[in-house]
């Protein structure tokens, strides 16, 4: 097994993508499933991820990104999506769900669901979304992770018209708002941002112990 390391270093955020090397639909559903296993607050569904498969959409969005060709060249696009109207139905939904899964009853999980509509409740729509925005970079992290160990090239992207990629996407109309996006595939030999040293904050800089 790779280590997760030197996986991390191997890994970088990718500028060129090589438009001749596509990933099988094994590895995307590897990298899909790394996102759907990810954890969350609760546990709880707070976002979706749209697989961009319309190449026509795809030059539409890198229009809405300052052109950075990622979009367009990569082998899959992916984005992660906050729902904007989260509340009693998707907590009821998700509840339901644990219930199914564990073969628990519903009504032995009454004071979970009332902690998470509590929570849910106590806070405005924007600031759910913020929240929801937070498991989404987590499902992204653990993407990015599982993509430098399977040798996959990755992208994260925030540099972004989010307004522009929900009018593109029609995510309006399903209550979603594009928050984060990844580029996913093989880089370009012509990429010089491969062999660039990695920048990072020493551990001493990082690390305060207590
Ligand atoms: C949340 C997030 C958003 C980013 N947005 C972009 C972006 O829009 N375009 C881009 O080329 N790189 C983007 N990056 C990549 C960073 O610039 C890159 O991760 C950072 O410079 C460290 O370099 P490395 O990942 O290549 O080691 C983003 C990274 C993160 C984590």
């Amino acid at each position: 097994m790779t280590n997760i390391i030197d996986a991390l270093h191997w890994r970088y955020a990718t500028k060129t993508y090589d438009l001749t090397k596509k990933l099988d639909s094994t590895q995307v559903d590897m990298l899909i499933e790394s996102v759907r296993l990810s954890p969350a607050s609760f546990g709880l569904s707070t976002y979706k991820l749209i697989h961009v498969k319309n190449t026509e959409t795809r030059e539409k969005l890198k229009a809405a990104a300052w052109g950075q060709t990622q979009i367009s060249d990569a082998s899959d696009f992916l984005v992660f999506a906050a729902k904007t109207n989260l509340g009693e139905a998707d907590i009821n939904e998700f509840i339901n769900d644990v219930s199914e899964t564990r073969n628990v009853p519903v009504e032995s999980l009454t004071g979970y669901a009332d902690m998470i509509k509590g929570s849910v409740g106590s806070r405005s729509s924007e600031e759910n979304i913020v929240w929801a925005a937070k498991q989404a970079y987590i499902g992204l992290g653990i993407l990015l992770t599982a993509a430098a160990l399977e040798k996959i090239d990755a992208t994260p992207m925030e540099g972004f018209d989010s307004a522009q990629f929900d009018e593109i996407l029609g995510l309006s109309a399903l209550n979603l708002k594009s928050i984060v996006v990844v580029a996913i595939g093989y880089r370009s030999e012509n990429d010089t941002y491969s062999s660039l040293a990695k920048v990072r904050q020493s551990k001493q800089n990082l690390m305060i112990e207590k």
